[in-house]
């Protein structure tokens, strides 16, 4: 017979509590430490989903776990990601029920025992603790922008999605592990919105038990929130709302190419008006000459702008990296978005021989254009 070495081993395990971290190193000791206080009684154990952080919070975990079977490691290495990490976590536990939770104090590990009541009393499916719900409170985060934002966040996502939480952006939860598998396969993993994805996403309607909770100030470091993370839940939602008419990445596509119509108007004005001294008259600007090359120069500066902000932000995900790849991921911008100027005019030129509207015509170029501009760059400029 097996002989049962560690404390906790012996009971079977109720809870199984996913730490996603990343630069924690100095809040995981403590946050296990909490954890035993407040799961007296219940056997659990903790798996802390690691993306590499560069200050060592795996090797931080790895030593806990060797003093304490309870805890788990999993070092994910060249992925990042809040969402995808609580995903791999949950999978991995063998406990019937499942906890995420933020690894940097923020979220009071006291409420586990309440949560985890409601859903093993067969009542509910899904418990979470909200920042906006009666009785909760902010005050402590210390961050009165980031509840703002949070609240904003938190209205748009439930226009979008349908769902009526008071905080689906919440990152404290607990579930059954096995309605979380059912559907793992179809969740986004993109970003920090892990909750709203398991709400948009399973079938069933979960039975949902809100608990009020003291959001509290973050520990040791900092948020990993950043500007990338809002870009990406904003294209989410899109996404979710729109996604169906008009993909995501051809909207991200068509704003860019409007805001470089901005940019044209307003390098050709600087560099006519501010640098050359030319004047502006009745619409006109007095020199043919250097209207056109003033207007060449405007064009490829636009589409260098285009370029620039469509391999931040359009194709992120395949972004170019380096001198040498990026000049020659421009240059074939450049040779994609002549072929697609030709595109344009000369369907534009068509169709009003054909006798339509001289303004549907240009309408109707500039979305073949843009169609065209698409998808020539994703497959040559940001295809594999
Ligand atoms: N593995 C992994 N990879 N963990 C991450 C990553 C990542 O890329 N980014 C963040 N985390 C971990 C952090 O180490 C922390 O334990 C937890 O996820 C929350 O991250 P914070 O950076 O502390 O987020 P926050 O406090 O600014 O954001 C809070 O509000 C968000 C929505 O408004 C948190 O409560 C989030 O959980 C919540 O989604
Ligand atoms: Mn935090």
């Amino acid at each position: 017979m097996a002989t049962q070495d560690t404390a906790g081993t012996a009971a079977p395990i109720r809870l199984g509590i996913v730490l996603p971290t990343y630069n924690e190193r100095g809040n995981v000791r403590s946050m296990v430490e909490r954890l035993d206080a407040a799961l007296a009684g219940i056997a659990w154990e903790v798996i802390v989903v690691d993306d590499n952080s560069p200050d060592g919070t795996a090797d931080e975990a790895r030593a806990l776990a060797a003093q304490d079977r309870r805890v788990r490691v999993l070092q994910r290495i060249g992925r990042r990601g809040l969402s995808s990490a609580a995903i791999e976590g949950m999978c991995a536990t063998s406990a019937p029920v499942v906890a995420v939770m933020d690894a940097d104090h923020q979220h009071d590990p006291a409420l586990l025992p309440e949560m985890l009541a409601a859903i093993e009393g067969g009542q509910y499916d899904l418990s979470y603790a909200s920042r906006f719900a009666e009785g909760a409170s902010t005050e402590a985060w210390g961050r009165p922008d980031r509840v703002k934002a949070s609240g904003l966040a938190n209205k748009l996502a439930r226009k979008v999605t349908g769902v009526t939480l008071s905080d689906p952006m919440s990152g404290y939860f607990m579930l059954r592990t096995d309605a979380l598998r059912k559907d793992a396969h179809r969740l986004s993993g993109v970003g920090f919105k892990i909750l709203l994805d398991i709400l948009a996403t399973v079938d069933e309607p979960l039975r949902i038990k809100e608990f009020p909770m003291n959001f509290a100030a973050r520990a040791e470091g900092e948020s990993k929130l950043d500007q990338t993370v809002v870009f990406e839940f904003l294209v989410g939602l899109y996404d979710k709302w729109l996604g169906r008419f008009i993909p995501t990445r051809f909207a991200l596509f068509g704003t860019v190419g409007a805001l470089g119509v901005f940019v044209q108007m307003g390098t050709l004005f600087l560099v006519l008006h501010l640098l050359l001294g030319e004047r502006f008259v009745y619409g006109h600007w007095t020199s043919n000459t250097t209207f056109n090359v003033a207007n060449t120069l405007a064009a490829v500066v636009a589409m260098s702008f285009n370029f620039v902000l469509n391999n931040e932000l359009t194709y992120s995900d395949k972004r170019l990296r380096g001198f040498a790849p990026l000049l020659r991921g421009w240059a074939k911008f450049a040779m994609t978005c002549s072929l697609g100027l030709l595109t344009n005019v000369g369907a534009a030129a068509a169709l009003k021989a054909m006798g339509f509207h001289d303004f549907v015509a240009v309408i109707i170029g500039i979305v073949l254009g843009s169609v065209w501009n698409f998808a020539l760059s994703s497959k040559f400029v940001w295809g594999r």
